[in-house]
């Protein structure tokens, strides 16, 4: 008999039900929800009714639970410990969707492993992430989580995550277990408000939002945790036909679905449960198998079952699947093993790991009259502006362990980076609104200064979680500070910290120039500096679109076209009559110190079959004076087809490093998948006709490079 056979065939309806919960529990829990009613005690790990633990932090405590877990409890069965391991451990890389903007899975699979082996030194054994909601919308807070608005980032950035946090072999003591999460459509909640409902076609649901989960489970991602909204009243928790017929039973995911923080018990809150049976029976048929926080599996369950709105095989299955899990992460063998090893990575490898990530996240929107980089010698430097000095900037949403304090200012690495030049620093106004006083001392010393860097944006605390905005832009009185200092006449140059599209165009436009630096993680300063000095020349691209009015949200690159496509002096087209439809800056975009040039694609074949690869090729060159990274996108365009297709598609991206006055070639091969679309049925198919292959150096269409190619049957 198998273990898993021989636990279950001995396990009580109780000890079943304790395998499905999972809690916060005890001292040294940090908090990601609303308070947790009635918090467990270590006795029920003992008597085997708390399966799963989250947000326990420190290793001597996570062991000393699971030692009463393995060696109190009846049946032994160890527990899983859960973290919200976002974008680092003690060591923070660049928010996600700054990470997005290096357009390097290298990069993200290199970070999230390094994450990994520092939280499994932890005792850590499964992380909540990776984030993957395609996300339109800015005044969406969470969009800092994720990978912006492609679906085919997404599916790299899935592929990537789970690589680096599961490795290849999940029992071992250093890999952790991925979280696909949410499932699925939350980035659509409705007007960007968090945790409202979504109203979403199943097309787009299809095309768009499922693809990075499909890639998650291809990858093996061990969970999945479905989201906290419904989409047209079916809140994702108690999703049937998409977590079990769809995902389990079509795509053939075989681990486990966590909950969100207390969302089988919010089913009741939805309206689609009168009780926390009810909620537990809707939870446990959709396929849910652990309960995160909530009290309907502990105390809804067995009800469930007694007043026969759900079966004990039912509940059999997804304990077998939990016991999988445990078993699939090597916890059975070896229980302490995370928690005791030492991966011992130098710290300077990590800090350098991290510091590489954000200057590749960086992304220059603009530089005019070249006023970046900031050469060695020269008069003062100013740098203005709330988040010059802050630690906590640099890090972001969801800091995971690490010391804050340890994170590189803005302050600290300008300094460093400049042994030559006087660093003159003015905070001018609080992030968070507040005094102004300090506009008056910030203008004069952008007065004494040759050149200013301004820290403005958004405080870490004002993207991430519940934390939607109106006015996704500058907070406080910070538009003021940088008119202020503009009217000096000074050079300004924006150093943009923020987790989604600030909608700023009248500064951005007045700026000499802008480095959107996000949250740039633990060694953000120093990362910064080395692009401020040229040391590493940007080459980071936006993820999403970057709006120009809050009133053209949503915008994104990929929309469908339109009977009535714009056109310069037409009047019945679609538009805005007070506005472009284009945003401010489109997906994609990011300039360098130097410049490029990309020659027209051409293709190997023009007619092709099914199954006929197609390699697109097309000459690239680097004609500035300085060695730097640039990505290359490929696009798609389906010209005809049984149901309209977006205007461009990401296919395939290549991020490359040339030398001054270097040529290369850049090579795409796509294969036959690569031309399919959703059927009416909503099959992928291939349908035969004309398709536009388009390079360039993002998804402004006035500036791609287009050959054709045509697909016969
Ligand atoms: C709620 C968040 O939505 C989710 O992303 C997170 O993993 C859980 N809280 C646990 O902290």
């Amino acid at each position: 008999m198998s273990r898993i056979d021989d636990l279950v065939s001995k396990m009580t309806l109780d000890e079943k039900i304790g395998q499905l919960v999972m809690r916060a529990l005890g001292a040294g829990t940090i908090v990601t929800g609303p308070d947790a009613a009635a918090e467990p005690s270590v006795d029920d790990v003992r008597q085997g009714r708390v399966g799963s633990i989250l947000n326990l932090v420190g290793r001597d405590r996570i062991l000393a639970l699971q030692k009463i877990a393995v060696e109190e409890s009846r049946l032994g069965i160890p527990l899983l410990v859960g973290l919200d391991v976002i974008h680092g451990y003690l060591t923070d890389a660049p928010v996600p969707l700054a990470e997005a903007a290096a357009f390097r899975p290298d990069l993200w699979e290199a970070t999230a492993r390094m994450a990994a082996e520092e939280a499994a030194e932890d005792g850590v054994a499964l992380t909540f992430a990776p984030m993957l909601d395609l996300a339109r919308d800015p005044r969406w807070g969470r969009m800092v989580e994720g990978p912006g608005e492609d679906p085919y980032v997404g599916r790299l950035m899935a592929a990537a995550k789970v690589a680096g946090f599961q490795g290849a072999d999940l029992t071992r003591p250093e890999a952790i277990a991925a979280t696909a999460k949410h499932f699925v459509g939350y980035g659509a909640v409705n007007a960007g408000r968090e945790y409202a409902s979504v109203d979403l076609s199943e097309r787009t649901l299809h095309e768009f939002y499922l693809p990075a989960f499909k890639a998650a489970v291809e990858a093996g991602t061990l969970a999945i945790m479905p989201a906290f909204h419904d989409i047209a009243g079916r809140p994702m928790t108690g999703d049937k036909p998409l977590l079990t017929d769809l995902v389990r039973d079509t795509w053939g995911f075989e681990g486990i679905y966590v909950s969100d923080y207390d969302a089988i018990g919010e089913l009741v809150a939805h309206g689609v449960a009168a009780d926390m049976a009810e909620a537990a029976a809707i939870g446990l048929t959709a396929g849910m198998d652990i309960d995160m926080m909530s009290p309907a599996y502990r105390d809804g369950l067995r009800p469930a079952i007694e007043r026969g709105l759900v079966s004990v095989d039912l509940l059999d299955a997804a304990v077998r699947r939990v016991l999988a899990a445990k078993q699939r992460l090597g916890l059975f063998e070896a229980p302490y093993a995370r928690g005791t090893i030492v991966v011992a990575r130098p710290r300077e490898e990590r800090r350098a790991l991290v510091r590489a990530a954000g200057a590749a996240a960086c992304v220059l929107l603009k530089n005019e009259s070249e006023v970046l980089p900031i050469g060695p010698t020269g008069g003062p430097i100013a740098l203005i502006g709330p988040f010059g000095t802050t630690t906590r900037e640099m890090i972001g949403a969801w800091y995971g362990l690490g010391d804050r304090e340890e994170a590189v200012t803005i302050k600290a690495g300008i300094e460093a980076a400049f042994p030559g030049r006087t660093l003159l620093v003015a905070e001018g106004v609080s992030g968070l609104g507040g005094a102004t006083d300090g506009i008056a001392a910030a203008v004069a010393v952008a007065n004494e200064a040759e050149v200013v860097l301004m820290a403005v944006g958004e405080a870490a605390e004002l993207s991430g979680e519940a934390a939607s905005r109106t006015q996704p832009g500058f907070t406080g009185k910070q538009a003021e500070l940088v008119r202020a200092v503009m009217a000096t006449g000074k050079p300004v140059v924006l150093l943009l910290v923020c987790g989604r599209p600030l909608i700023e165009t009248e500064i951005i436009e007045a700026a000499a120039a802008v480095l959107v630096i996000w949250h740039p993680g633990s060694e953000g300063g120093a990362a910064v500096a080395e692009v401020v000095t040229g040391r590493r020349p940007p080459s980071g691209k936006l993820p999403v679109s970057w709006p120009r009015h809050l009133g053209q949200v949503p915008v994104f690159y990929n929309e469908r076209p339109t009977g009535r496509p714009y056109a310069d002096g037409e009047f019945f087209v679609t538009k805005y009559i007070d506005a472009p439809n284009d945003p401010l800056y489109p997906f994609g975009h990011g300039l360098s110190y130097t410049t490029f040039e990309l020659g027209v694609p051409e293709v190997d074949r023009a007619v092709f079959k099914p199954d006929q690869p197609v390699t697109v090729t097309a000459r690239l060159a680097n004609t500035g004076d300085l060695t730097a990274d640039t990505t290359v996108f490929l696009f798609l365009r389906d010209c005809v087809a049984s149901t309209a297709r977006p205007i461009l598609e990401l296919k395939r991206f290549a991020t490359l490093t040339l030398e001054p006055g270097e040529e290369t070639v850049v090579h795409f091969t796509l294969a036959t998948a690569d031309f399919e679309c959703l059927g009416p049925d909503l099959t992928p198919c291939a349908e035969p006709g004309d398709f536009e292959l388009s390079v360039g150096f993002s998804a402004d269409r006035k500036a791609l490079q287009t050959t054709k190619v045509t697909l016969v049957s």
